[in-house]
C-alpha cells in the first residue's frame, strides 16, 4: 500500500504508526496531530529507528495538514482526550465527538476511498459518529476494541495457565466498556476448552478483570493504555492491507445480526482488502445473548447522548 494515515500522534497513535512501520504495511505512514510539532517529532523519532529495526516504511508527521494524507488506503483515527482516573470512557463523549467528526470530514475530503478504523473513545459511539460523518458503507468504517479486549483476556489466561498466549483463542463481543462480553464457551487453549483447564471461579475472575482491563491501567498510570491499543489497531490494518481474511471482533453497525439493529457493537467479522468482508452471526445461548443485549442497551444509551448533541 502506498500510504496509511494515523490521526492523533498521542501515545496510541504513535504506537500504532510504529507497529505499522515495523511491519512495513505501506510505503509511507503519515502521522497527523493538532499540536504543533508533535506529529513531526514522533514521526522523525520512529523514522530514526528504521536502520536499527530494519524497515523501509517512511514515517512522516504534519500539524493538521490533511493534504499530506491524500490518497490514503487505510486511516486510523485515534484523536481525542484519553481517560483520567475516575472517568468512564463515556465521560469523553462531549469533547471527542466534536474532534472525531471534524477529523473524519477532513480525511474523507482527501481520501474518499479510505477504509477507516476508529480507536477514539467512547469507542462504539465514536465509531457511530465517524460513520455518520463519513457517509460510508459499514464495511469501510468500523472500530477497534475486540482485539484489544481479547488481548487482555488472553494475557490473563496465559498467566493463570502458564501457557503461551499464542495458543489461546477467544471470542469477546459487545461494547468497549464494562459490559463487554468475554465468552468462555468460545475460549480454547490449542483447541482444548478453557473450562477443561480452569475452574469456573478462576474463569469468572479473569472475565471480570478483562471487563475492567482498561480501567486497571488508567488507575496504574493516570492515563489510558497505548501499547496494546496501538498494536491492536495495527493488526486490523495488517489484515486489510494483506487481505488476510482474518476473524476478529470488530465494532460495526448491526443491521439485524444477533437480533440487534442500529447499534454499533463488537461482533466477529472477517477482515480483508474490502474492510469487513463478512459479519459472522453465531448462535449464542440465552445467558450469552442476554449479556450482549445488555451491552447493546448500554451503548445505545451513549449513542442517544451523541444524537442529543445535534452535531449532524
Ligand atoms: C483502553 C482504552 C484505550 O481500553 O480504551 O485501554
Amino acid at each position: 500500500m502506498q500510504r496509511i494515515t494515523v490521526v492523533g500522534a498521542g501515545n496510541v497513535g504513535a504506537t500504532c504508526a510504529n507497529v505499522i512501520a515495523h511491519k512495513e504495511l505501506a510505503k509511507e505512514v503519515v502521522l497527523i496531530d493538532i499540536k504543533e510539532g508533535v506529529a513531526e517529532g514522533k514521526a522523525l523519532d520512529i523514522w530514526q529507528t528504521s536502520s536499527i529495526n530494519n524497515f523501509n516504511t517512511r514515517v512522516v508527521g504534519y500539524t493538521n495538514d490533511y493534504l499530506k494524507t491524500k490518497g490514503s488506503g487505510v486511516v486510523v483515527i485515534t484523536s481525542g482526550l484519553p481517560r483520567k482516573p475516575g472517568m468512564s470512557r463515556d465521560d469523553l463523549i462531549k469533547t471527542n465527538a466534536v474532534i472525531v467528526k471534524e477529523v473524519t470530514e477532513n480525511i474523507i475530503k482527501y481520501s474518499p476511498e479510505a477504509i477507516i478504523i476508529v480507536v477514539s473513545n467512547p469507542l462504539d459511539v465514536m465509531t457511530y459518529a465517524a460513520y455518520i460523518a463519513s457517509n460510508k458503507s459499514r464495511n469501510k468504517i468500523f472500530g477497534m476494541a475486540g482485539i484489544l479486549d481479547a488481548g487482555r483476556y488472553k494475557a490473563f489466561l496465559a498467566d493463570a495457565l502458564n501457557v503461551s498466549p499464542k495458543d489461546i483463542h477467544a471470542l469477546l463481543l459487545g461494547g468497549h466498556g464494562d459490559t463487554m462480553v468475554p465468552l468462555p464457551r468460545y475460549t480454547s487453549i490449542s483447541g482444548i476448552p478453557v473450562t477443561a483447564m480452569l475452574d469456573n471461579a478462576t474463569i469468572d475472575k479473569i472475565v471480570e478483570r478483562t471487563k475492567k482491563g482498561g480501567g486497571e491501567l488508567v488507575n496504574l498510570m493516570g492515563t489510558s493504555a497505548w501499547y496494546a491499543p496501538g498494536a491492536a489497531a495495527a493488526q486490523m490494518v495488517e489484515a486489510i492491507v494483506d487481505d488476510q481474511q482474518r476473524i476478529f471482533a470488530v465494532c460495526t453497525k448491526l443491521e439485524g445480526e444477533y437480533g440487534l439493529k442500529d447499534v454499533f457493537l463488537g461482533v466477529p467479522v472477517k477482515l480483508g482488502r474490502n474492510g469487513i468482508e463478512e459479519i459472522i452471526d453465531i448462535k449464542l445461548d440465552k445467558a450469552e445473548s442476554k449479556l450482549l443485549h445488555d451491552s447493546s442497551e448500554s451503548v445505545q444509551g451513549v449513542m442517544k447522548l451523541l444524537d442529543g448533541m445535534k452535531l449532524f
